[in-house]
């Protein structure tokens, strides 16, 4: 879908970004109508913002990139750019701040709109402008509206009380062949040069030395990491790294977020719902430092971002690089759990149609995956259009995720978009598989 925009026309293309939008606003009108006001305005967690303070986050950078900077046209709300700057003041600070209320919020968004779609109704896209170049600036704006809207979910995740969200199960399972798939490594071409709505850390494109090595078909499940919690894992120095042994001990992990024993029985609470919990779903709501120490406890290791990524998209039959695991088809249902279709994960081996040319299965959707990488700039990155979205935040504290989860909206979830955050975060969705060397009498 969006590799191929530079093929439409220019109505074609103003079309194409109005149903983005209409798609992103609809989701957001979704997560925060489910929602009374008390509830729009309260702190649910000190990790999260209120979700007014999204809400309106969402429209201030949309007015501050189409409206202002694209549209050259005037502020809507100017007096309110401090209170939205992401920058100016932490999570757990937020609910302090004269916020706007919801219907504020919603009217303030509501105008921010209506004149983006004026905007867009009379861009010239190809004017030799490079943030319009391919509605890149609306691209950016609707995945950022996306990307919120996933932290969204995962505040409703902690927020407590009666049930408000609901969607059809996921798929079903099925027994996998192999549990792990052997990746004959070699030169592959990473990133991307030619995603029109890739953000600047995806980019450039760059050739990968990759060495042999193994990794998990699937996200490792919840029965498996059961098995590590009840085998004592979290008590035993050996599986965790010195960081992560310092972290578990300061923090009392036991088990994953929102997993609890009631009358003997494992359960797990998802978006107010308390169930037995399923043993064949991926494991969700484990830090980078509890994924680690799986790893090591199983004989493995985390895969490298590279790695991941060579499993993602290189296709052996003829050395090229997929845009996806199973083509450069767009995802539909069929191929990955996106877009908060479902309301969790789906069991492992639920996506057979999604499976790379090697048989790795579910990198795209359900979970996102801890790497054991640093969030790092490619060679030749350049910050584009702002360096805070990226440059800032490069460095050793950020470990790369990868894959989009089930809230994470197809705009957004490219096999090249890289997500990150501190690995002692549980609150996103996010599992992991492992990777390994090769034993010698499995090389080829
Ligand atoms: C890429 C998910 C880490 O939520 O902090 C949202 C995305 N950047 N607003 C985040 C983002 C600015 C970012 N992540
Ligand atoms: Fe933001």
């Amino acid at each position: 879908m969006t590799h191929q925009l530079s093929d439409l026309t220019a109505e074609g293309l103003r079309s194409f970004v109005a149903g983005q939008l209409e798609r992103s606003r609809a989701r957001t009108v979704q997560l925060t109508d489910a929602v009374d006001t008390d509830d729009l305005v309260r702190q649910h967690s000190r990790l999260m913002s209120p979700l007014v303070w999204d809400y309106a986050h969402i429209g201030n950078q949309e007015e501050l990139w189409l409206v202002r900077d694209v549209g050259g046209r005037e502020p809507v709300r100017q007096d309110i750019d401090e209170l939205y700057d992401a920058f100016m003041h932490a999570r757990a600070d937020r609910p302090s701040l004269p916020l706007l209320g919801p219907a504020e919020t919603r009217s303030y968004v509501v105008e921010v709109r209506d004149k983006v779609l004026d905007v867009l109704d009379h861009v010239k896209f190809d004017g030799g402008r490079e943030l319009v170049d391919n509605g890149f600036a609306f691209g950016m704006i609707v995945q950022h509206e996306q990307q919120h809207d996933e932290t969204m979910l995962a505040t409703h995740q902690l927020r407590t009380g009666v049930p408000v969200l609901d969607a059809p199960a996921p798929p079903a399972g099925r027994r996998l062949a192999t549990a792990e798939v052997f990746v004959p490594g070699g030169v592959f071409e990473m990133g991307t040069s030619v995603e029109p709505w890739a953000l600047d850390n995806e980019r450039p494109a760059h050739a990968v030395r990759v060495a042999p090595y193994v990794i998990d078909t699937a996200p490792v499940s919840n029965g498996d990491y059961l098995k590590f919690v009840l085998g004592g894992g979290y008590e035993d120095e050996r599986w965790w790294s010195a960081v992560g042994w310092a972290h578990v001990q300061k923090a009392s992990l036991v088990a994953p977020r929102f997993w609890e024993v009631a009358d003997g029985n494992w359960m797990r609470t998802r978006f107010g719902r308390r169930e037995p919990l399923p043993l064949d779903e991926p494991v969700m709501h484990v830090c980078f430092y509890e994924a680690e120490a799986y790893a090591k406890w199983a004989g493995k290791r985390l895969p490298t971002e590279q790695e991941w990524e060579f499993a993602a998209r290189f296709d052996p039959a003829t050395g090229r690089t997929r845009r996806f695991p199973w083509g450069d088809e767009t995802p539909g249902p069929q191929h990955a759990n996106l877009g908060q279709r479902h309301l969790g994960p789906a069991p492992v081996g639920a996506y057979p149609a999604g499976a790379s040319p090697l048989g790795v299965e579910q990198l795209i959707g359900d979970v996102w995956e801890w790497t054991s990488s640093d969030f790092t700039p490619y060679p030749g990155f350049r910050a584009f259009p702002y360096d805070e979205y990226s440059l800032v935040f490069f460095g050793p504290d950020y470990k790369i995720l990868r894959g989009g989860s089930f809230g994470t909206d197809e705009v957004v979830a490219r096999s090249t978009f890289r997500n990150w955050d501190y690995p002692i975060r549980r609150q996103i969705f996010a599992g992991f598989r492992c990777a390994r060397d090769p034993r010698p009498e499995e090389r080829v």
